[in-house]
């Protein structure tokens, strides 16, 4: 029987690989760096799967280009980088990863926060120089508006607050959350919820879990950034286009905010001459909040069965668009 052809758009862990390898003949992309845009289109273009990272965009025109592609799984919980109207349109099931990465995400935003605020990779790098004890900002035992956040994703609000020897987390709605729904103004969830500029105004951290759509694009921006306390440190384990980065940049050359944490930058990798890659008081990692062991494992192991499985023509594990079967049954594009 001849195995379905898909493209790996990276090396992800053998808990899945393996199984993509037995079930699939798989065409994988084994640099670092992701493939070109136009090489992913023509990789794809004779293929019915595609298991790709959040660093390929995957629009209309791509899908376009492969014909007969039936499944896109993408090794990540967040799906921004694919356009799912245009998926759902032509038939084509788009599987996620959630649920595995939620407490790696946590502690990642978690250690960033405290790095920023402590000044730990400033200091690690000038003590090499000269002895320094430049003061950081105080987060733990903190009363008042403590260690608040912004949005919604699984990693965010009570994850980052509860259990932490720190006074409270408050939350902002208002977000745009596909899973959710519309929200506005405020809602309740973790330990309090106010409005945004009064979260910003009030808050010694900030740290974004939106999501990102056109409603939060840029929401950080010299605006809010400017709202914002002077000893603030702003933290961002989310999507990097939900910060204006060259504004992010000024605040913190400013001393309008205190510092940054950052896991994702617009884009990724960031571009040589990124303003805030190389400044003093802004840690930029290079999105690896998912990047243990488990975490990764899991991912790679769910990728593999949304992968088979929409090749098979079954519900997907974790299934972005269901509706797409729905499609299917009133004869909309099966593939082939
Ligand atoms: C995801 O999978 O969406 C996360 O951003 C990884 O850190």
């Amino acid at each position: 029987m001849n195995k379905p052809k898909v493209f790996v758009t990276r090396l992800i862990p053998a808990a899945g690989l393996e199984q993509v390898r037995e079930y699939c003949d798989a065409d994988i992309w084994t640099e670092p760096l992701p493939p070109p845009a136009d090489v992913l289109r023509r990789k794809v273009s004779d293929c019915e799967g595609l298991l790709s990272l959040l660093t390929e965009r995957i629009d209309g025109a791509l899908l376009d280009a492969a014909p007969r592609l039936r499944v896109v799984s993408n090794y990540a919980v967040g799906f921004n980088n694919i356009d799912i109207p245009a998926a759902t349109e032509r038939g084509i099931a788009v599987g996620n990863t959630p649920g595995v990465l939620t407490d790696a995400t946590a502690d990642m935003a978690f250690a960033l926060l405290i790095s920023a605020g402590r000044r730990i990779v400033e200091s690690e790098k000038v003590r090499r120089s000269r002895a320094v004890e430049d003061l950081g900002t105080d987060g733990a035992h903190r009363t008042g508006h403590g260690r608040p956040h912004v949005g919604y994703r699984r990693h965010g609000p009570h994850r980052l607050c509860d259990g932490a020897p720190v006074s409270r987390g408050l939350g902002h709605a208002g977000l745009v959350s596909r899973s959710a729904g519309p929200r506005a103004g405020r809602a309740r969830i973790g330990s309090g919820a106010v409005a945004f500029d009064q979260l910003l105004a009030d808050s010694d951290f900030v740290s974004t879990h939106a999501d990102l759509n056109d409603t939060t694009r840029g929401m950080f921006n010299a605006a809010a950034f400017a709202k914002m306390k002077p000893t603030a440190v702003f933290v961002n384990t989310a999507r990097g286009p939900l910060v204006v980065e060259a504004d992010l940049a000024a605040a913190l050359i400013k001393g309008t905010i205190f510092a940054a944490g950052l896991d994702v930058t617009d884009p990724e990798p960031p571009l040589a001459g990124n303003p805030l890659v190389g400044l003093r008081n802004c840690i930029v990692a290079p999105h690896i909040a998912s990047a243990t062991v488990s975490s990764r494992n899991a991912m790679a192991e769910i990728a593999a069965d949304n992968l088979i499985a929409g090749l098979k023509g079954e519900p997907l594990r974790a299934w972005v668009n269901p509706e797409v079967a729905t499609n299917r049954r009133k004869g909309g594009n099966l593939g082939d």
